[in-house]
């Protein structure tokens, strides 16, 4: 298993490009079932949860082409062959489960493994469900599988009783092809939504109130394939520009779309950050005099829970004290021990971490629990002092392309090594 070997201690300094979304390309990959035809997507992350998605859709019977050198995939889709995604096909990606919204859309049936949890939580998928059930399907849950039956959905008036963004997705996928108008109340505002939204009008579907709690969709006979480009994924952008400010350094990020990241562009600014924007760009670095800060994680467009573990490793370098309030995943803390390990004064109180920031991290061995936590470690490590090694990094390869080349362009001493210890 490959490692990274990480000196810490050198400011970060130039332009990092940010990759397409992965959180938008997931859903985007699956929604291409909806049509007959070739679909063109530009702008897709080289990323393992990419490739997973692929295999689940080529599994249903789509042919795909992943130009992994010009980020484009081609899918060619006819009829679908199998309306039954297995267990060992999902339980390596949770977002397996948005096929769900595709098949009972185009087949009138979808046997889906039932995702378990994982690292973060518990994370149930009953509103993907019961959204389902408002629109007609019948629904069981047998062996360890959701079966779902229905003719053609039927458009409904559905309030999710929680926001979230996979069962906004689903949902939405599973409406633009039924009979009747579906009204969806409590949605999820993510960018990655609306992006998903955007490509669905653009194979034809009728959907108002994308970015907005409340999404209407008019169902339609028939989608037509199209091409598409991937948005900017604001987890990663937001990602160097944290690594920009643990390392004091001077950074700007391309390619990006500024007002998806304002939440931490505000936070950064508050802790004493000078950013500039533009267009499609962010830059960042070091005020006159930095203190620590109070991050609560929410919905869109509050501050994303994915980011919380990367904040979290920047405030151990702040003067005084940061707090963050988790209120998105219940167990969403398990980097503070890997952070603890490293020299960071982190305590736990619930949902609730309070954050001693140290006047220096120092250098351990490490281990990623997930992708987020992984990239908490890669940010700490390149604060830490001397050399940090964190194992398990196929979590970070789930979510950051080139991580290690586009920090080492940033002047970053990153190397990753083959055949580390597990
Ligand atoms: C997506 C993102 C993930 C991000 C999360 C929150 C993808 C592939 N993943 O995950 O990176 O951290 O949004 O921004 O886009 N919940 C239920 N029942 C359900 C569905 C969700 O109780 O049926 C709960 C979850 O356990 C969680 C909260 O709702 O506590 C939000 O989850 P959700 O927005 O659905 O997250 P994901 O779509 O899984």
């Amino acid at each position: 298993m490959d490692i990274y070997r990480i000196r810490g201690g050198r400011k970060l300094k130039g332009e990092v490009p940010v990759s397409g979304a992965k959180n938008a390309a997931l859903p985007i990959i699956v929604a291409s079932l909806l049509a007959e035809g070739e679909t063109v997507l530009k702008n897709v992350p080289n990323l393992m949860d990419i490739k997973t998605i692929i295999k689940v859709i080529e599994y249903l019977g789509a042919k795909c082409e992943f130009d992994t050198a010009r980020n484009t995939l081609k899918i060619n889709v006819n009829s679908l062959c199998n309306a039954e995604v297995p267990y060992d096909l999902v339980k390596t990606m949770r977002a397996s489960v948005y096929v769900m919204g595709p098949l009972l859309a185009r087949c009138g049936e979808a046997d889906v493994s039932l995702p378990g949890g994982c690292a973060i939580g518990e994370r149930p998928v009953d509103i993907h469900l019961s959204g389902f059930e408002a629109m007609g399907a019948k629904i069981d849950i047998e062996h360890g599988y959701i079966k779902a039956r229905a003719g053609r959905l039927a458009g409904a008036q559905f309030p999710m009783r929680q926001v979230s963004v996979g069962a906004t997705a689903n949902l939405m996928m599973g409406a633009v092809l039924a009979k009747g108008t579906t009204v969806l109340e409590n949605c999820a505002m993510e960018p990655d939504i609306v992006d998903l939204g955007n490509f669905l009008i653009r194979m034809g579907a009728k959907i108002k109130g994308l970015g907005t709690e409340r999404i209407q969709i008019e169902g339609v006979k028939k989608l037509a394939p199209t091409s598409y480009t991937v948005m900017p994924d604001r987890i990663e952008a937001g990602t160097y520009l944290l690594a920009g400010a643990i390392t004091r350094g001077d950074i700007t990020i391309t390619r990006a779309v500024p007002g998806d990241i304002e939440a931490l562009t505000a936070t950064l600014s508050d802790i004493g950050f000078e950013i500039g924007k533009g267009k499609d760009w962010v830059s960042i670095r070091p005020g006159t005099k930095l203190r620590g800060t109070l991050v609560r994680t929410l919905p869109h467009p509050g501050f994303p829970t994915d980011l919380q573990a990367p904040v979290m490793s920047l405030m151990t370098t702040l003067p005084g004290i940061s707090v963050i309030i988790e209120t998105i995943f219940e167990n969403r803390f398990t980097h503070v021990g890997e952070l603890r390990r490293m020299g960071a004064d982190v305590t736990l109180e619930g949902n609730v971490a309070i954050v001693r920031g140290v006047k220096r991290l120092t250098s351990a061995t490490v281990m990623m629990s997930d992708l987020r936590a992984g990239a908490a470690l890669v940010l700490a490590a390149l604060a830490a002092k001397n050399g940090t090694e964190i194992r398990r990094i196929y979590h970070s390869d789930r979510g950051y392309e080139k991580l290690s080349e586009k920090l080492s362009a940033l002047g970053a001493d990153i190397i990753r090594e083959e055949g580390g210890k597990p």
